[in-house]
């Protein structure tokens, strides 16, 4: 197998090629002057098997749409296979419809990166786990709480309580903090469907305690601010703000700090100023099979 970094994620596809050794192939990229894109694959890769690393963070459309011209262009090369890792899969809180008439967005994209080719899809925490057994292209979730558990371990916080939000968010919760060793709590979170207002409650009290709260995507900031300033309320003593996908929309990371929040944790699935940690040793483990 080789690696093919796509403009989206070339520091992540770098970086899993210098820990599992695998070959990276240059591939150019540059963008037209009305915005199209533009890719080549520079070397040989026919008969090759191809692990495509792209991920579908903003502009995620970009994103799919390169990530669609590097599996046909590959495959029209004479690739052997082509499989995709995403680390961040975009659409995937459109997984249903919510609203009669609307697009099931996860489902569309799913059908186009089968319809180019891909053989398989990695991707990071997918946000909606119960959307991928009825996908048309296999794809496999790759879990991080463990490469998080390990940054947060070397921040030596003593004792922290992980408190979560949502329903899925307490299975993540529940990892991070077995990993920690630590309690956890899980807050309850509520969304309006059309003007995506978010309201949280927790129930348990939180005392004087230092605090990590953990969500897989931080995008307005808005849950997690809310969060945030609900625990600093209830007296906690230091909070950090993680997830693992840092879209970081907007002014996200000055609500967050504002609502009280010492720090803003997240991985390298969306590059920011705020990836702290990487993704690279638990997906070169669960799909190269390195360490
Ligand atoms: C929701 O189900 C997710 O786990 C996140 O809490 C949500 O996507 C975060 O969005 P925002 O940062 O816009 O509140």
């Amino acid at each position: 197998m080789i690696i093919a970094g796509g403009p989206a994620s070339t520091y992540l596809a770098e970086k899993l090629s210098e820990i599992s050794g695998l070959k990276l192939v240059k591939v150019d990229y540059k963008l037209f002057p009305d915005g199209e894109s533009y890719i080549r694959f520079a070397e040989d890769v026919s008969g090759e098997e191809i692990l495509v690393v792209q991920g579908m963070h903003p502009p995620q459309d970009r994103h799919i749409f390169q990530a669609c011209l590097l599996a046909d262009t590959a495959l029209d090369l004479g690739a052997r296979s082509v499989s995709l890792l995403a680390p961040y899969l975009a659409y995937a809180r459109q997984d249903k419809r919510f609203l009669e008439g609307e697009s099931v967005s996860l489902n569309t994209l799913l059908k186009v990166l089968k319809a180019v080719g891909y053989k398989r899809v990695y991707t990071v925490n997918i946000h909606s786990p119960w959307a991928i057994k009825s996908s048309p292209v296999p794809v496999e979730d790759i879990l991080a709480e463990e490469a998080l558990a390990e940054h947060i371990k070397s921040m030596k916080l003593g004792e922290p309580l992980v408190v979560s939000v949502g329903k899925k968010g307490k299975c993540m919760a529940e990892r991070v903090a077995r990993f920690l060793e630590a309690e956890y709590l899980a807050a309850r979170s509520s969304r309006d469907k059309v003007t995506g207002e978010v309201s949280v409650e927790v129930e348990d009290s939180v005392g004087d305690r230092n605090i990590i709260v953990v969500d897989d995507i931080i995008s307005t900031g808005g849950t997690m601010a809310k969060l945030v300033e609900r625990l600093k309320a209830m007296g906690a003593r230091r909070i950090i703000a993680t997830c693992i996908h840092g879209l970081m929309i907007g002014d996200a990371a000055e609500k967050i700090l504002r609502a009280g929040a010492e720090a803003i944790i997240s991985s390298d699935t969306v590059p920011s100023r705020y990836t702290r940690y990487s993704v690279a040793g638990v997906i070169a483990r669960s799909i190269l099979g390195k360490t």
